[in-house]
């Protein structure tokens, strides 16, 4: 039945299906509606709501999420379609005794976060960059960043929290 439409019973219900997910390393499946974006199943179906909604088309960043070992933003994406992926939310991102991952103390030491919002996005590309590159310059941050909005403006501290991050790793 993966993947295939449920009938709900409800003649006007929206037409939905179950989909199952490896979500943050677990197993996990439910009923979503074809319509739904994943960033909203994520959301509403799955109660993982590390992973915001900002600008829903694509533009903010906030909903970033890694969608089988690639960064995505979770709102280009129809739920459906990432029926059988492994996905990892920002709930998935913290070392696995739950203490705050290397990435994540960066940001802390830095006081690169204000309200928050924008951070599961930023921690998502940033981590996405530093498996790329071992000592990024400024540059190479300040573009990876580019389609990421803080809309506090704390650019400057999530920059210097990057190459702190990357420069703690290089040891
Ligand atoms: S909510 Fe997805 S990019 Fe803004
Ligand atoms: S810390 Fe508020 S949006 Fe970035």
């Amino acid at each position: 039945m993966n993947g295939l439409p449920q009938p709900s019973g409800d003649p006007d219900a929206p037409p939905s299906r179950r989909i199952r997910l490896v979500l943050n390393g677990g197993e996990a499946d439910e009923l979503i509606e074809d319509r739904m974006l994943l960033v909203h199943a994520l959301r509403d179906r799955f109660g993982l709501t590390g992973t915001h909604v900002g600008c829903n088309n694509g533009d903010c960043g906030a909903c970033t999420v890694e969608i089988d070992g690639r960064i995505a933003k979770s709102c280009l994406v129809m739920a459906a379609a990432a029926d059988g992926c492994s996905i990892t939310t920002i709930e998935g991102l913290a070392d696995p005794d739950g203490s705050l991952s290397p990435l994540q103390e960066a940001f802390w030491d830095q006081d690169a976060v204000q309200c928050g919002f924008c951070l599961p996005g930023h921690l998502f590309v940033a981590r996405d960059l530093l498996d790329r590159e071992r000592d990024p310059s400024e540059e190479q941050i300040r573009t990876a960043l580019t389609g990421n909005i803080c809309r506090c403006t704390g650019y400057t501290n999530i920059v210097e929290a990057i190459r702190v991050a990357a420069e703690r790793a290089r040891g």
